[in-house]
């Protein structure tokens, strides 16, 4: 979708309204009759009113006077979503977004609500659904071009973000989606360097080769980096993701067809991270990123790991394996050991890591803990309201670390029956040596249906809120 910046509205098309329901609202081209409707009708905050004047459909969105809380940025993205509709609905190819409102961000709310709404995974569909609107006119004296690019930007990586969630295992094994990352690093300027199935078994990365050792398909290691020339970060901030591009559980294969059918879902947290360092490095922010992302399928092939193997991870930690189905763990806890030679000053992981975060929180919230001080937890989640991607914050108490450990071992990787999420959170953190966050997206990073701007399938979670957390936290 095009945005533009414009000074006056087409006489055709969607017009959104965005009014501050305190007071009468100005609407730029309104006769008379739309007026007095205007002037009759309630204006009951966060309420909208459509009315049609010959070719031009207003939608007026009313929000509180002087409130920019981030409960209102998600209602503007929502009314975005109700004009995108209304455009559809009467076939019209472009929405004009104007503003009499005193909060600027609702603008750029509103046209996110309408981009991200408008999303569709329809590569592999002979017939494509009816067209959405390409034009987004932006109305509204404080927003300049540069900010519309960056904006572009952003919302282009959430879209890649999706589109790497959504494309299937059968077109996505390891090696395609190391494909896609070089792609995609070419496309915003970062470097990616992939190392192969040789280069991980010098490496010694136990983990990740245990979990790739049922499939047919060979494992990749993948470093993605952001450097600017002018970083304001000496010690870099380093983002890591699960690249695990299918999950059977492996021999603990998943007890049921509904636990499986989804699980190509579970390289999102590495999604995640690729769309987020996209945004960065295509907006150029000052701030030096690596990303690192371990990636397989996890399957019961003939030679596949099995329950009761002692592996040894890149660190020389020894790990009891007890269920091949906390895979994640096993392969992120070598691309957290192979972060710290790097001295990073901060590290975020992302994961589809457990079931339990889904129950504690279903769709609706990311499960995050870690060992970072409280500034970062604080940006953190203040990105997360702003974002709308929020954040539940749970303990990592030294007693849920108990469970971790193994007779015969240094850990195993299952666990007891409880708190499952923090459980996975302690076994992560013992191969981390500096600030660290981890993040469950495993509710959130795929819906089994359309949920407001989130199309069913991937979502795209977590782009938005690192972008957000980058800029707020460095100061950029
Ligand atoms: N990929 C799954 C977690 C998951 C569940 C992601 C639901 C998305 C939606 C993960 O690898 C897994 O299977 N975890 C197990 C761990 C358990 C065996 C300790 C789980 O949570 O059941
Ligand atoms: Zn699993
Ligand atoms: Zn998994």
């Amino acid at each position: 979708m095009k945005i533009k910046k414009s000074k006056k509205i087409a006489s055709h098309g969607a017009v959104i309204v965005i009014c501050d329901a305190g007071s009468l609202p100005e609407a730029p081209g309104l006769l008379s009759e739309g007026r007095a409707l205007l002037e009759k009708k309630s204006r009951e905050e966060y309420s909208t009113l459509s009315y049609q004047q010959l070719d031009r459909h207003y939608l007026f969105a009313f929000f509180p006077s002087k409130e920019d809380s981030p409960k209102s940025l998600e209602k503007a993205r929502l009314a975005g979503l109700k004009v995108l509709q209304l455009a559809k609905d009467n076939a019209l190819d472009e929405i004009s977004v104007c503003r009499f409102h005193d909060t600027p961000k609702l603008s750029l709310a509103v046209i996110e609500g309408i981009v991200l709404g408008s999303y569709r995974f329809e590569k592999y569909k002979s017939k494509k659904g009816s067209p959405e609107p390409t034009k987004i006119t932006l109305i509204d004296p404080q927003w300049n071009e540069s900010v519309l690019g960056e904006f572009q930007n952003l919302l282009g990586a959430v879209f890649l973000s999706r589109d790497l969630v959504n494309e299937p295992q059968n077109t996505l094994t390891a090696s395609k989606l190391s494909k896609e990352i070089v792609k995609a690093g070419k496309d915003a300027g970062f470097k990616t360097e992939v190392l192969n199935k040789k280069k991980i078994e010098s490496l010694k990365m136990g983990g990740l080769l245990a979990v790739n050792q049922g499939s047919v398909e060979e494992p990749t290691f993948n470093i993605l980096e952001w450097k600017p020339a002018k970083a304001v970060n000496k010690a870099p901030l380093i983002l890591v993701g699960k690249g695990v591009v299918y999950d059977t559980g492996g021999l603990s294969l998943k007890p049921t067809p509904a636990s499986m059918d989804m699980m190509k879902c579970d390289m999102a947290g590495a999604a995640m991270m690729i769309g987020a360092i996209s945004a960065i490095a295509a907006n150029k922010l000052p701030v030096h990123v690596i990303v690192l992302i371990p990636a397989t399928d996890n399957r019961p092939g003939l030679n596949a790991y099995a329950p009761g193997d002692i592996i040894t991870m890149f660190d020389g930690t020894t790990v009891e394996v007890r269920n091949t189905d906390a895979e994640g763990r096993l392969i992120l806890a070598d691309a957290l050991a192979y972060a710290k030679k790097f001295k990073p000053s901060l590290v975020i992981e992302s994961s589809t890591l457990t079931g339990a975060a889904v129950r504690a929180l279903g769709t609706i919230a990311i499960a995050g803990m870690g060992t970072a001080d409280e500034k970062v937890m604080r940006d953190l989640h203040e990105s997360g309201r702003q974002t709308w991607e929020r954040i539940i914050e749970f303990p990592l108490w030294d007693e849920y670390g108990e469970e971790m450990k193994s007779e015969i071992a240094d850990l195993n990787n299952l666990g007891g029956p409880y708190a499952g999420q923090i459980t996975a959170g302690k076994f992560l953190q013992h191969f981390t040596d500096y600030p660290y966050i981890h993040l469950d997206i495993a509710g959130p990073a795929f819906l089994p249906s359309k949920n407001g701007y989130q199309c069913a399938g991937g979502t795209g979670i977590g782009v938005r809120l690192v972008y957000d957390f980058v800029k707020r936290h460095y100061k950029v």
